[in-house]
């Protein structure tokens, strides 16, 4: 067999160079087979029946084979927007919404159409690391900013980072991987930002329905200005991360422009993820509700074992995230005793010192890993 090496070198393109594996994938890959983990990114409650039902019978009768409208079936938007006006009060416009392959597509289109080669990208610090690795791919320069001591982004350290080649903040509530929820007040300076700068906020609001205390609020309710870009998505809201079914809601002529991206990298959201979501969307929330609560009781019984190990713990209000300081070797103390957590600093430079950990799962297993990271805890200090 002819080793690769045989062959002449091929180039990479930067913008790929750029981007690093997820620092959250290393340390799945160090734990062992046995390991608590607490390091997922996903709820572990299935699909709502309803939507996996309606995916079974738009695949048995056809309905899914086919292309979709490039921005989605009317119907998936339609209950995207009916989502908007019961929730918040939001009006959308069934035609300014495009369906994405999860939240993460969505996030791409709003790189691409709106970040030039140059561009300075702000988000926070630590914070989800597709914003800056979507940065690179646009060939966009990134710009974190730090959080303040409650892990919330404050909008005077965005509005301070703001220079003339600002193209896009991000704000992203609740917050992965803090937990944090932004204020209404926070959110109006975020619309008041993006109006008065002329740059766009991209609201990244994934987990806007996994809030405890407070309620979620979309900057998008408070900008004078179209400059708001809304993105959300299933999987976290009805457990749906397989199905990769997001969306992006903005003005006509910016999803006139995402769109353009869109139809040459994905031509249409997947048909069956499609009929789920509608489903998912359009029928009885209860199922969120159930879920949200066992959210908030898993968060106090880590909040409570992190506390009494004497960590300092920033208290998250929404999202399934925990994010203590931790000592010096903590994460690797812990992950050494097989629980996955993952390290802050996987998260960006600021996250150093802190650790992410997921209660994504029930609460025998995360009192189990809470008698783990005592016993860490007694073994650093
Ligand atoms: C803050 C945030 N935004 C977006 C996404 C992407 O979600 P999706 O699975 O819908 O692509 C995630 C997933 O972990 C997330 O945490």
């Amino acid at each position: 067999m002819t080793a690769f090496a045989d062959y002449g070198m091929t180039e990479f393109a930067d913008r790929a160079s750029k981007i690093s594996i997820s620092g959250i994938r290393e340390v799945f890959e160090a734990a062992g087979e046995d390991a608590i983990n607490l390091g997922l990114g996903q709820p572990d409650f299935p699909t709502p029946t309803h939507a996996r039902e309606a995916a079974v019978d738009a695949i048995q009768s056809g309905d899914a084979d086919a292309y979709t409208s490039n921005k989605g079936t009317l119907a998936l938007r339609e209950a995207i927007a009916g989502r908007y006006r019961e929730d918040q009060g939001i009006d959308v416009d069934p035609e300014d919404v495009i369906a994405t392959a999860g939240g993460s597509e969505a996030l791409h289109l709003v790189m691409q159409a709106h970040v030039d080669p140059g561009d300075e990208v702000i988000y926070p610090d630590p914070g989800f690391v597709a914003y800056e690795n979507l940065t690179h791919v646009a060939g966009g320069e990134p710009a974190p900013v730090p959080l303040r001591e409650d892990l919330s982004l404050d909008p005077a350290t965005v509005e301070e980072a703001i220079t003339d080649d600002t193209a896009v903040f991000v704000v992203n509530s609740p917050a992965n991987p803090t937990g944090a929820v932004q204020s209404e007040r926070d959110m109006r300076e975020f619309a008041r930002i993006a109006d008065e700068h002329d740059v766009v906020c991209v609201s990244d609001e994934v987990y806007e329905h996994i809030v405890f205390e407070g309620e979620h609020h979309s900057p998008a309710k408070f900008a004078e200005t179209d400059n708001v870009v809304t993105v959300s998505a299933c999987s976290k809201t009805y457990s749906m991360t397989g199905w990769r079914l997001g969306w992006v809601t903005a003005s006509n002529r910016r999803i006139e422009r995402m769109l353009r991206v869109h139809q040459y990298i994905q031509a249409c959201a997947s048909a069956p993820a499609q009929y789920a979501a509608e489903a998912a969307l359009g029928g009885p929330q209860g199922v969120v509700d159930d879920m949200v609560a066992q959210f908030e009781e898993r968060r106090d019984v880590v909040l409570d074992g992190l506390a009494d190990m004497g960590l300092d713990v920033p208290e998250p209000s929404g999202a399934f995230y925990v994010m203590p300081k931790v000592p010096e070797g903590w994460v690797d103390a812990v992950l050494e005793r097989d629980v996955v957590v993952v390290p802050g600093e996987a998260f960006g430079e600021h996250g150093e010192g802190y650790a992410r950990i997921s209660y994504a799962t029930d609460v025998e297993t995360l009192e189990d890993a809470l008698d783990v990271m005592r016993e860490a805890t007694e073994a650093v200090r």
